[in-house]
């Protein structure tokens, strides 16, 4: 095992049959040489800094119905709500004054916002803050909408593929979601020029270790600038609410391995991660992961945003969550940096990438130019 996580530090990939033992070891020294080598790959690229992301989640319908999520279609019980434009530039505003640079837009796919709405909202975003990273997270959508909201001023996109394989893609979704068209969105959305994320859930159903060594193989095919990736976590009004939650050390584990297939990948330690385990996120970034994405969304909708039961932080304003994960994040020996954060390694567009991230690259980034 020691052998493995060596050769993934040097390679940089390993073959499925290496992926997968790596994975299933189990032995906690071994685990722990994993997790080791991830932060050290961290802090020689990133430092102590860890960059933070202002996260908006602006509505919860979604005309989707994948069967593990809260707030599908078919979840009668979810309580609905929607932010108009005004409310969404009020939470950029707070977030602006707390400090952020990057405002995660996300939603579910919401047919009232459609695309010359986001369209208008991407401009006006744009407009107000011109030193802002704007990341869009709404879904599926077709090359062309993409295309606009990309002109209009968006950065970045980060759309999870969910799970690379057809078989178990089938046993998360409804026939009319297909796996061909979660893949044809991200390369349409790396090949227009977004910063791309991509990433899955750890222990979903039926979720096998194969299909995790899937998952690795579509990212390293894809090259996204991202990857998310947090446990799954039933939630009560779905088919799958008794299914066991996905295991903590696994998905640390799997941001381990991302960690030193690309050490410039922009890994964020998820709020399912946090909710899984009450220091999940803080054992996140010290198995690899260097991007936080606290809440902005305005607290009296936080709740109705449920992907999955017991969420942390539904009940914190924006400015407690900046506080609390500061203090937390100090514990680990580290600290928030509020700036655009770009990537700024192999997955970037019209570089080669490879760098140290220095403060050189980092003003390049700011500047737009890598
Ligand atoms: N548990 C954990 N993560 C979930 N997501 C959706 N439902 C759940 C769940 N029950 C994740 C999906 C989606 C992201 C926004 O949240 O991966 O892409
Ligand atoms: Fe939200 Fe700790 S990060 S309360």
């Amino acid at each position: 095992m020691r052998d493995l996580v060596e050769k993934l530090e040097k390679n940089r990939t390993l073959g499925r049959t290496e992926l997968k033992a790596l994975l299933g070891g189990t032995d906690a020294g071994d685990r722990e040489r994993l997790f080791s080598a991830a932060n050290r790959a961290r802090l020689r690229i990133f430092g102590d800094g860890l960059f933070v992301r202002g996260l908006i989640e602006f509505t919860n319908h979604c005309k989707n119905d994948c069967y593990y999520c809260g707030i599908r279609r078919g979840n009668g019980r979810a309580v609905r709500y929607r932010l108009d434009e005004d409310e969404i530039l009020a939470c950029c505003e707070r977030g602006y004054a707390l400090g952020f640079r990057t405002f995660v837009i996300q939603g579910g796919e919401d047919p009232l916002y459609g695309a010359a709405r986001v369209e208008a909202l991407v401009r006006r975003v744009r407009g107000a803050y011109g030193d802002c990273a704007i990341s869009l997270s709404l879904g599926e959508a077709d090359r062309g909408s993409y295309e606009r909201w990309f002109e209009a001023g968006a950065d970045r996109y980060l759309l999870r593929h969910e799970t690379a394989g057809e078989r178990h893609y089938a046993m998360l979704h409804p026939r009319g979601q297909t796996l061909a068209n979660r893949k044809r969105c991200l390369f349409d959305l790396k090949d227009i020029g977004y910063q791309t994320g991509a990433g899955f859930m750890v222990g979903s159903p039926f979720q096998t270790l194969d299909d995790i060594v899937e998952d690795l193989k579509f990212i390293e095919g894809l090259r996204p600038h991202m990857v998310g990736v947090g446990p799954f976590i039933p939630h009560a009004d779905t088919r799958y609410r008794d299914m066991p939650a996905g295991g903590v050390e696994l998905t640390l584990a799997v941001i381990a391995v991302l960690r030193l297939m690309d050490p410039w990948l922009l890994i964020p330690a998820t709020t399912a991660l946090g909710t899984a385990a009450p220091d999940g996120r803080e054992r996140g970034v010290m198995a690899g992961a260097n991007v936080l994405m606290p809440n902005l969304s305005p607290p009296e909708h936080r709740r109705k945003y449920a992907l999955y039961d017991n969420k942390i932080c539904v009940g914190e304003e924006a400015a407690e969550c900046r506080g609390c994960l500061s203090l937390r994040m100090a514990t680990i020996g580290c600290r928030l940096l509020c700036d655009r954060g770009d990537y700024a390694g192999f997955g970037q567009q019209g570089g080669k990438g490879g760098q140290e991230w220095t403060a050189s690259t980092a003003r390049r980034a700011r500047a737009g130019s890598i």
